[in-house]
Order: C-alpha cells, then structure tokens, then sequence
C-alpha cells in the first residue's frame, strides 16, 4: 500500500524483521523523469527504514515477490547475511546464502563492517544551521567503507518536519543506494509525500574521490523544481 509505482505498476512490499524483534516496512519507489537505477527496491526500503531506527540487525525479510539480484546483493551488505532467512508467498523460508550462492560481498574487499553497524564518524556538528546539523549527523551514521565518501542528507517538509538520509555503499557498488533516497524512504513510510520538501541539505566529505551531488540536485529537480539545496563539503 506504500509503494510508489509509476512506471512499472507493479507493487511491491516488504516487511524486515530486526533482532529487536520489531518489524519494518518497505515499499518500492520509481521516479518518472529519471533513469531507471534511480528506482528504490521494497527490500531496500525496509532494510533502510531498520537502518534509521537503529536496528542493530535483520535476521529475516518477508516479500511480496521473489527478490531480485540486485536485492539479493544489497542484502548480502548485513551483518549475518548469509543466515538471513527470505520468506516469499508458498513457499519453505530460504537462506540469503541458498538465494545467492557463491556470493561477492564486503569481505572480498577487506570489509568487516557490515551495513546496520551502529557508528559514529565523529565529524563535529559544524553549527551552520539545523537543517544542515541533521545531515551532519546523518553524515556521522553513513555506509561508505569503499569509496570513503561518507555522505548525509537532511530535509525539510513545508511544515517543518525533518527527514534525514545517510548514504549506504554496496561491496558490487552498483546497488549502493544514495541518502536522497534513504530519505525518500523515511518519508513515505512516515505517510509524507515525497514532492513535500522545501528545502534540503547535503553534506559529503572535501576529499573524496567521487560525488553525490548532482544525482541528489537531479534527483530533487524531478521531485521539487521550487525546493533548494544547499551543498556542504566537510
Ligand atoms: N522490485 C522490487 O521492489 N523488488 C524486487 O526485488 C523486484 C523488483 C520493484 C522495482 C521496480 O519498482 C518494480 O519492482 C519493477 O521492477
Ligand atoms: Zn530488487
């Protein structure tokens, strides 16, 4: 029911169940006007929605349809992954590891840190404004073991409310998803529409070897051609 399906109309949801024992949803996202990999997956989703409520850990996801590759390979990003069990409509559950055997993940880079890993980068709230203080903090929380590039977003709603987004990195780096649309997420499972934004802030780090500025600005463009965003390098 959350789901926001343009393109394909093809509705998918998606419910992670935490170590807590607290469930989350998820739903996917399409964005006309933009290319197709700017699309959020319902696994994605829930797996992020956790990742905001600082849920330490998933150890089991319910879907509506059978997860794709790139889902799997996000996936393959948690702590335990491999004992992650998938349950789909009529069928025994499954591990991640029988979905994708032989998988490439974190540790064939030398990474240890999974996705959901409760950090804090401890980069200081640098007092410009709220808005950008959140994203900061959200900077602090961000996924970016491969590129290094820790990244957070913060935005504003025309009444005031706040929703924040940290970047998640990808071991295969193509299913990596942006704090746009971790933030994208965080809305519409709080019931806000995702064009409701006034203004938003990006902070990434001054030396990284890549960027997430202007697939944020783009991104925004298409949702909010009125909203601003404003731009920091730490
Ligand atoms: N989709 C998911 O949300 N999860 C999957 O693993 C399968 C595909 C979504 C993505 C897109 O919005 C639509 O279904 C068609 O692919
Ligand atoms: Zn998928």
């Amino acid at each position: 029911s959350l789901s926001i399906a343009p393109i394909s109309q093809f509705h998918v949801g998606a419910i992670a169940k935490g170590k807590s024992g607290r469930l989350y949803f998820g739903a996917n996202m399409e964005f006309t006007g933009l290319p197709l990999n700017q699309s959020v997956h319902a696994e994605q989703s829930a797996i992020c929605h956790a990742w905001l409520k600082g849920e330490p850990e998933i150890i089991d996801i319910t879907i509506n349809y059978s997860p794709c590759g790139h889902c799997r390979q996000f996936m393959n990003e948690l702590h335990g992954a491999e004992n992650l069990l998938i349950q789909l409509p009529n069928l025994p559950a499954k591990t991640l590891a029988e979905y994708l055997p032989d998988a490439f993940g974190p540790s064939d880079l030398l990474i240890d840190q999974p996705l959901l890993t409760p950090i804090n980068h401890g980069l200081p709230e640098s007092g410009i404004d709220e808005l950008t203080n959140a994203a900061i903090d959200a900077l602090n929380k961000s996924h970016a073991p491969y590129s290094k590039n820790l990244c957070g977003l913060a935005l504003r709603t025309p009444d005031g409310q706040i929703f924040t987004g940290r970047y998640a990195e990808n071991a295969a780096f193509n299913p990596s998803i942006s704090p746009f649309q971790v933030a994208l997420i965080s809305m519409t499972m709080a019931g806000v529409e995702v064009t409701d934004i006034n203004e938003v802030s990006l902070v990434e780090l001054h030396y990284n070897v890549i960027s997430l500025k202007e697939e944020c600005e783009r991104l925004l463009h298409q949702l909010n051609p009125q909203a601003t965003l404003t731009y920091h390098q730490l």
